[in-house]
């Protein structure tokens, strides 16, 4: 009989088992047990020396054996893998099966337009500043020279709130971002330029061009000496790092309570490149934003000195750069979050 046998063998593999407490141990005992000069292959070399009947049921007892080797090692690597949080490689992960794919967020189109615009801006030495979105009637209309039951309230109807300041002025959603306007002038002197983007309301019916709720940036600028050819220049190198560089770009007169001079200003329809057809109603031209010098009354109602500053303004629709930049045909796309619109910006 070998000095190895079976009962010697199980004894020392608990023992062995055991004690050990890595993986690389646990492969040094497999090697030990199973490898090619392994004991169990000691084991069975001594097969041929024994008596012919005894062979059989030896050769089982050895094979049951090699089984239980195993089945202990394997059981052992689970446990030492599970604890150290480990795969094991080998016997669980099949590398050859496909990755699972994670998709991936991104901003908004809306947010990037917005992105955009502000960097545009802040590279001509802006700064952004915010604003909220509850203002009150003061901001939001008196201080823009905007007088209570004036008819140019109209252009910019608004949902009020049913709660006051204790003061008892009226809240409301602000409907346009030029409030903020009144709030960077009181809250600093000039020289000031910055932009402000976010979100306004208006109680309009929702359809493919109007939303109760979109986006708007600001601009303002005050200073000594600033004049209507600053807001020309500044307003050019926007519309054609937005839009392109063989842009033009136009201001037409128009009427705004807080700016004067007040302009609407277009830009050559970037479809047609001007020649005239549908997205321009044929007249070659987009209009993309309001603009103008910054009114006196403005100045004077957040205590600015109108002879020594004076300023410009400007507001544009996101929504509308946007759907003007990407070919967008209704607005109610940014706000439905349906991926198979949002996935392709
Ligand atoms: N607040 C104006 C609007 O919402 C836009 C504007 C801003 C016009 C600043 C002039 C100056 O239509």
């Amino acid at each position: 009989m070998p000095d190895i046998n079976i009962e010697t063998i199980k004894a020392a593999l608990g023992v062995d088992i055991q004690k050990a407490g890595s993986l690389e141990e646990l492969e040094e005992l497999r090697i030990k047990y199973l490898g090619r000069k392994g004991l169990l292959a000691q084991l069975t070399s001594s097969i041929p020396a024994l008596p012919p009947q005894q062979r059989p049921g030896f050769g089982q007892a050895a094979n049951a054996l090699k089984n239980k080797i195993n089945s202990l090692l394997e059981e052992k690597s689970k446990s030492l893998a599970s604890v150290k949080g480990e795969v094991v490689f080998a016997s669980t992960v099949d590398i050859g099966l496909p990755g699972i794919a994670q998709d991936l967020g991104r901003l908004h189109p809306i947010t990037q337009v917005v992105d955009e615009i502000c960097a545009v801006f802040t590279n001509m030495g802006f700064s952004i500043v915010e604003g909220p979105e509850i203002e009150t009637e003061h901001n939001n209309f008196t201080g823009l020279n905007i007088p209570l039951e004036h008819p140019s309230r109209d252009a910019f109807d608004t949902f009020y709130l049913k709660s006051t300041k204790t003061s008892g002025e009226r809240l409301l959603l602000r409907s346009h971002t030029s409030p903020v306007q009144v709030r960077v002038m009181k809250a600093r002197k000039p020289p000031l330029a910055v932009v402000v983007p976010g979100r306004v309301y208006r109680p309009d019916a929702t359809d493919a061009a109007h939303s109760f709720m979109f986006h708007q940036v600001e601009g303002l600028v005050v200073d000594k000496n600033i004049r209507f050819s600053d807001l020309k220049g500044a307003l050019e190198f926007f519309a054609k790092s937005v839009f392109g560089q063989d842009i033009k770009m136009r201001f037409r007169p128009h009427f705004f309570p807080f700016t004067e001079p007040s302009v609407e200003v277009d830009i050559s329809c970037i479809i047609c490149k001007g020649k005239g057809c549908s997205v321009c109603g044929r007249k070659g031209w987009l209009e993309v934003l309001g603009a103008g010098m910054v009114h006196p009354n403005v100045f004077k109602n957040v205590g600015y000195d109108t002879k020594k500053y004076t300023g410009f303004a400007f507001g544009m629709g996101v929504e509308r750069i946007a759907m003007l930049k990407y070919g967008i045909d209704d607005i109610r796309l940014f706000f439905e979050n349906d991926l198979r619109f949002l996935n392709q910006f």
